[in-house]
């Protein structure tokens, strides 16, 4: 498993701390966002097994990521009923649209782009458990959020490296600077005012303050 040191520089920066504060006062829809967000990662993999059926270790990594995903999506349906949060539909984060714009269209560029922005996904969900899960524990109402975070951080992690190692796997050139492109976007979805709030939202709009 990656280590979470690694998860965190692979990113172009921390979750700031306005959107910290955010998600403590709206975790109603953190939960129910964090819900569509499991359902899509599943979503996303398995349309990637459909795609590339001649790919063995990408279709035995995203197979089991996927029912990863879907056995999480099940846990934060339950965490939800546990606290009377109803599950509704919402309107998606900018966050992944932001960065699969940007997907170049040949292969294999496009599935190496595909599985780079797979790692920045997992790696950002990581980054923002840990941010959370001592802040939702040290509420005796959310503690057993925070705990169940610490848990599912360590599968985004493994997810995580699982995407960055495909990525390398069928790119036949170094993908580096590929990383440092994303990383940019990414930084900057996280960074820039957003007016929604969502599990992968940036900066809460007109609360522009940092972590650091
Ligand atoms: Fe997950
Ligand atoms: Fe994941």
């Amino acid at each position: 498993m990656a280590e979470l040191d690694q998860v965190k520089a692979f990113l172009g920066c921390p979750t700031p701390q306005a959107w910290l504060d955010q998600a403590l006062a709206h975790l109603d829809i953190l939960l129910v966002d964090h819900a569509h967000c499991e359902k899509k990662a599943a979503s996303t993999a398995l349309n990637l097994l459909f795609r590339y059926v001649d790919k063995r270790n990408l279709l035995f990594k995203l197979s089991q990521l996927a029912r990863e995903e879907m056995l999480h999506f099940e846990q934060v349906l339950e965490l939800m009923e546990q606290h009377g949060v109803t599950y509704a539909h919402l309107t998606p984060a900018r966050y992944a649209q932001g960065l699969r714009q940007h997907i170049r269209q040949q292969e294999p560029e496009k599935l190496v782009d595909t599985l780079i922005i797979g790692a920045f996904i997992e790696a950002r969900s990581c980054e923002r458990f840990d941010a959370l899960a001592p802040l939702l524990i040290a509420n005796p109402d959310t503690a057993d959020i925070g705990r169940y975070y610490v848990f599912l951080l360590k599968s985004e992690s493994r997810h995580y490296e699982d995407y960055l190692e495909l990525a390398r796997e069928y790119s036949s050139v170094s993908i580096e600077d590929r990383i440092e492109f994303f990383r940019q976007i990414e930084r900057e979805l996280i960074e820039s005012p957003d007016t929604d709030f969502r599990f992968h939202s940036g900066v809460p709009a007109g609360v522009l303050k940092s972590r650091q």
